[in-house]
């Protein structure tokens, strides 16, 4: 059950040290050139060198378990970009402490710099797939807030697709709840280039606020302040199939 969570597969010796630990590549360079690592009781200073499942990779006298993945949720505040590096805005792996941002991180479902909310973060990019990959067909949910009423017609045109600009097909099948007059729940399947916001201007509204607030099963924890994040649970992690 744990196995596809641990990171181990024929990784770099530096690199499991760093991802175990916490200590940068060179802490880690520094431990390996004073012979302070050993795999299987014989040092090993290349950093190189492949660990595999069975390797028992060891700083004094004590085994360095293989490194785990991570999982993680994080409420996106306004301004920030989804990726791990941004010449001109704050980045949303900016957020992350230093200890997990010296992980391989990947950002599943971007949002827009303006969009607010769930973001999930994780260093396993299979289970990564699982969400991004239009197979899977995850559903999404966005709150969405509008400049003009969100007209009941709208629920049934957002339900058999619509034509959007340059695109081939219609939008999938998406649910429209409307909850007041300029606000609604909407839940899509997939995730076209600024789906939301070119659905509502395909009817010639337009978004103002935009929030997610779901991913599959995984809803976005209210006690997340804007910019906070937090650890997924098992459930939640194992609900992504
Ligand atoms: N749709 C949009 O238009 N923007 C987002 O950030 C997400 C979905």
């Amino acid at each position: 059950m744990l196995i596809y969570r641990t990171e181990l597969n024929n990784m770099r010796l530096d690199k499991y040290l760093a991802h175990a630990t916490g200590l940068s590549r060179k802490e880690v360079k520094r431990l390996l050139y004073r012979k302070e690592i050993t795999v299987n009781s014989t040092v090993i200073k290349d950093a190189a060198y492949k660990v595999v499942s069975t390797d028992e990779v060891s700083f004094n006298q004590q085994i360095i378990g293989a490194p785990q993945h991570r999982y993680l949720m994080l409420n996106k505040p306004q301004g920030y970009v989804c990726s791990n590096d941004d010449p001109t805005h704050p980045t949303v792996a900016g957020l992350l402490d230093t200890e997990i941002r010296a992980n391989e991180l990947h950002i599943a479902g971007r949002l827009d710099v303006d969009t607010t909310g769930l973001v999930l973060v994780t260093t396993d990019g299979q289970w990564l797939h699982k969400i991004t990959s239009p197979n899977h067909k995850r559903a999404k949910r966005y709150l969405v807030e509008t400049v003009d009423p969100i007209s009941v017609d709208t629920i049934k045109l957002f339900a058999e697709g619509v034509q959007l600009k340059g695109e081939k097909h219609l939008t999938k099948p998406a649910i429209l709840e409307i909850i007041e007059t300029h606000i609604a729940y909407l839940t899509l399947t997939e995730g076209k280039y600024h789906q939301v916001k070119r659905m509502f201007a395909s009817t010639g509204n337009k978004v103002l606020e935009l929030h997610r607030d779901r991913i599959g099963e995984i809803s976005l924890d209210e006690n997340l302040a804007l910019g906070e994040y937090r650890v997924l649970t098992e459930a939640e992690i194992s609900s992504i199939q």
